[in-house]
């Protein structure tokens, strides 16, 4: 068994060196980006969280990073590693998105970052499908507080002109946190592209059979038909008034 706090000078002796540099480990690579994470500030790598990779718990495994927890003096946060086979070159596109999201509050608060490496808040909590999961009848006004909540920080993110980009299959990217939903990895988030974060997210919540059931135990979801109506209006024009008309036709 690993200890959960690996110090950073005694990374490279054990198996906490493969979430360095994987999937795909070779020892100079791993050197490399120790001297990185060094540069970075972080002081140990803590292998905490549900998910698994070479049998050491991380926080969370993609198709562009593995994250896990990172202590930087008495604080910590969560850790970005990019994978060896990632499809970009660096982080840095997600950090200056992520930037772009804190400003309007939205995202993990942005520490720092390298090419390898993206360190922010560590958001704890519970994805939004398993906290549902956990709610009772009784829960209706909570259950509603956070899906309004989720629905006005896709309506920042519409306003600032930045489209996350996995709202509409957002399983692993919303965590329920002391009762505040937050929005999860900006790695495929763009400025390029038509905004759909209000019409993605409203699709999956209530259209996505798998969360429209979900919701259904503990509230009464929208009909379908007039949601699709307001969302197309909204489409042809994003105002206040057509997003009102959202939250309305959802009864948030
Ligand atoms: N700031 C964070 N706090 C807590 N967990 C996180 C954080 N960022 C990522 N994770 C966890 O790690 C997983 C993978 O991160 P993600 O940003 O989706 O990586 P990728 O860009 O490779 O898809 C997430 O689904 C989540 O469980
Ligand atoms: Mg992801």
């Amino acid at each position: 068994m690993e200890e959960a706090e690996i110090p950073l000078d005694r990374l490279m002796e054990g198996r906490v060196s493969l979430l360095l540099c994987y999937p795909r480990f070779t020892r100079e690579e791993a050197e490399r980006r120790l001297e990185e994470l060094r540069g970075l500030g972080v002081d140990a790598i803590i292998l905490e969280g549900r998910h698994e990779v070479e049998g050491l718990k991380v926080l969370g495994k993609g198709h562009v990073s593995i994250a896990v927890e990172a202590r930087v003096g008495d604080e910590v946060y969560a850790l970005k590693i990019r994978r060896t086979d990632a499809d970009r070159e660096s982080f840095m596109d997600e950090a200056e998105k992520l930037g772009m999201a804190n400003e309007v509050g939205v995202g993990p608060r942005l520490v720092r970052h390298t090419d390898n490496f993206l360190l922010m808040e560590l958001i704890k909590g519970e994805y939004l499908p398993e906290w549902i999961e956990a709610l009772g009848p009784g829960d209706a006004e909570l259950l509603r507080g956070v899906l309004k909540g989720l629905l006005e920080k896709a309506r920042k993110l519409d306003e600032i002109g930045l489209d996350h980009g996995e709202l509409s299959r957002a399983h692993r990217h919303i965590i329920v946190s002391g009762g505040e939903p937050r929005l999860i990895d900006f790695e495929s988030a763009s400025t390029e592209r038509r905004v759909s974060n209000i019409t993605s997210l409203t699709q999956y919540l209530f259209i996505n059979r798998r969360m429209r059931r979900l919701i259904s135990r503990v509230l009464k979801p929208p009909e379908i038909q007039p949601l699709i109506e307001a969302l197309k209006q909204y489409k042809r024009e994003p105002s206040d008034e057509n997003y009102r008309r959202i939250l309305e036709v959802c009864s948030l």
